[in-house]
């Protein structure tokens, strides 16, 4: 078994089978407090149980051996390390149930509280949670490592104008009592607990899924979202069942820090993708397949995300190409592997190494950047056009179904690789070959790139411009793809008779497309084209989609009175953003 070197736990010895919360959601203090108890299996003596934490305040451990008296334990809090937190170590004679009375510090890494001020509505308070990576020991004392999965019930109080949802059975019916109880019957890993609260309605979308979100937003919302269900049809049809039973979209207020994040049941989703065009959706097909890989099947710990990033991108477009059709599916692939080329083209093959291990490598990153993810997409789909779909599909289908509801690495998947694939199949790819993928830096030469037809003729439209100053025709039917890879391939730095150009053009300042202004605000940002500043500072107040102002933020950063404007505005924006948000965004500005 593998060591997760981002967890204190020692899921050797013991592990959580169950874990039930009763906890109070405190507005005015910006404090969740109360339980959380363990039901545990022993594999090691019994002696000590340690939970991961990060500034939680103990307050009491008490341990219940047989029936129910629970009796007071002895506990430790380690002195906190600054990425991992603090282990708390209990003193234990093999408890059957572990109970830790606790409270939350209102800077937890993994909650955000928000003044109604922040939200849609502007009258009521609102708080989400965001466990992964290594989050959600802020807000729960848990063996905070995604080798470890436990089923989960809560119980939780809150103001009674309130709705709470959690990645569990919520129901759809918006009752606010002030007092919620919810079950997750499967188990999961820690990353996946999540909770919400605020001024919260639900709006069907199908059968089987809805959205919640503030009134302004849940029958927007909704319509945008109106695939979802036929989305899971296509991929239950591919890779086997739906096996978590309603699945629902949160919308969350602009600082909600990603673009979705698979919380069982309850997808958590920016604000930012509801543009009433439908063109960002991926996003929905991208935090669906997690229901596949990453929710049920689980990498161990975070040196292999990969496994559950890489294989969700790849189901995302294989979603996106049965909704939406192989034009719109290439045209994402495309715009996925320019980035990872970008992003190695200036680097030599040494930094290369570092930037894009062999899939087996541990990652230095428990986040979403690193190219683990995006070269185990290219990987997947590389197989499959080796294997052709005939084999291919059902061999992934096999994978989720031998490791459903488990947790494993890198080696197990290449071992079923191994057995289901290419033993079967002798003499489709070379071993040579997949040690390129899984060993050796970079993208493999005889990887082949996505060809995008209409991308072909963006960039020669694009280099016409740029040549000739000639607009590209037709681009005010462009869709949003095709804009973004107008965008992606252009000079990161374009003259002010350029941008006004464009902009005069096709109104790119003010565009209510987070993807296209995350571009475009970096070419003018880079560009220093100050006329567009007063839209780019707004856009980065209003939103706090770490994806869609990071790089933007550094763009700024190259110049000095960029850099001086970044941090004036970032002053002024840093109430409303996450503060994951805000640890990024002042790393980049160096404070
Ligand atoms: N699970 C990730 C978000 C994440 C990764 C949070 C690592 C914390 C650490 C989520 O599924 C994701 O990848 N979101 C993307 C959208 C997707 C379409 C690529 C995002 O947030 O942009
Ligand atoms: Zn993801």
């Amino acid at each position: 078994m593998s060591h997760d070197r981002h967890s204190y736990a020692e899921p050797a010895l013991v592990r959580t089978t169950h874990l039930e919360l009763a906890l109070d959601l405190d507005f005015d203090a910006k404090v969740l407090a109360g339980t959380a108890t363990h039901t545990l299996a022993w594999s090691g003596p019994g002696d000590r149980l340690v939970l991961d934490t990060r500034d939680l305040t103990i307050l009491a451990v008490e341990g219940a051996a047989d029936g129910d008296e629970w009796v007071p334990l002895e506990y430790s809090l380690a002195v906190s390390d600054n990425e991992l937190g603090s282990a708390l170590t209990v003193r234990t004679r093999g408890h059957e149930r572990v109970r830790v009375s606790y409270r939350t510090a209102p800077t937890a890494t993994g909650l955000q509280w928000l003044e109604p001020s922040m939200t849609a509505g502007g009258m009521m308070p609102f708080m989400f949670s965001q466990s992964q990576a290594i989050h959600a020991r802020s807000w729960v004392p848990v063996q905070d490592t995604p080798g470890v999965r436990f089923s989960y019930a809560a119980h939780v109080t809150a103001p009674p104008e309130l709705m709470v949802l959690m990645s569990a059975d919520n129901g759809t019916a918006s009752r606010r009592t002030g007092s919620f109880d919810v079950v997750m019957p499967e188990p999961i890993p820690s990353y996946l607990l999540a909770i919400a609260a605020g001024d919260l309605v639900f709006e069907p979308i199908g059968e089987h899924s809805g959205v919640w979100a503030e009134p302004e937003m849940a029958k927007r919302a909704a319509t945008e979202f109106c695939d979802t269900e036929e989305m899971m049809r296509v991929t239950e049809a591919l890779f086997g069942p739906y096996r978590w039973g309603r699945y629902d979209i949160l919308v969350l207020p602009p600082s909600f820090p990603y673009g979705g994040m698979e919380n069982p049941r309850m997808t958590f989703a920016t604000p930012t993708v509801v543009i009433g065009d439908k063109s960002l959706v991926s996003v929905v097909a991208h935090e669906l397949a997690h229901s596949w890989s990453g929710n049920l099947v689980t990498q161990d710990s975070w040196d292999d995300i990969w496994l559950n990033e890489g294989f969700t991108s790849y189901v995302e477009n294989r979603i996106v190409e049965a909704v939406y059709g192989n034009e719109l599916a290439v045209m994402e692939t495309a715009i996925k592997q320019h980035a990872t080329v970008i992003k190695l083209d200036p680097l030599s093959p040494a930094e290369q190494a570092v930037e894009l291990p062999g899939l087996n490598h541990r990652s230095q990153y428990h986040g979403t950047s690193g190219l683990g993810p995006l070269k185990g997409a290219w990987f997947l789909s590389w197989l499959e056009e080796r294997f052709t779909r005939e084999t291919f599909d059902p061999f992934l289908r096999g994978y989720f179904d031998r490791f459903a509801f488990r947790s494993i690495n890198s080696e197990d998947f290449v071992r079923h690789l191994q057995e289901q694939l290419l033993d079967k199949h002798p003499g489709t790819v070379t071993e040579a070959e997949v040690a390129a993928w899984l060993a050796e830096p970079g993208i493999p030469a005889f990887a082949e790139r996505a060809v995008s037809a209409r991308f072909e003729v963006v960039d020669e439209l694009r280099e016409r411009w740029l040549t000739t100053g000639e607009l590209p025709d037709g681009a005010k039917h462009w869709t949003t793809q095709e804009w973004l890879r107008f965008l992606d391939a252009a000079p990161d730095v374009l003259t002010a008779a350029q941008l006004q150009q464009l902009d005069r053009e096709y109104a790119l300042t003010g565009t209510a497309n987070g993807e296209i202004a995350r571009r475009w605000y970096s070419i003018v940002a880079a560009s220093a084209y100050t006329p567009a500043y007063e839209e780019l500072a707004d856009f980065l107040t209003r939103v706090g989609r770490m994806k869609l102002i990071l790089p933007v933020y550094k763009a700024l950063a190259t110049t000095q009175p960029g850099h001086d404007f970044a941090t004036h505005l970032f002053s002024k924006a840093r109430p409303g953003y996450h503060p994951i948000t805000t640890a990024a965004v002042l790393k980049i500005l160096g404070s």
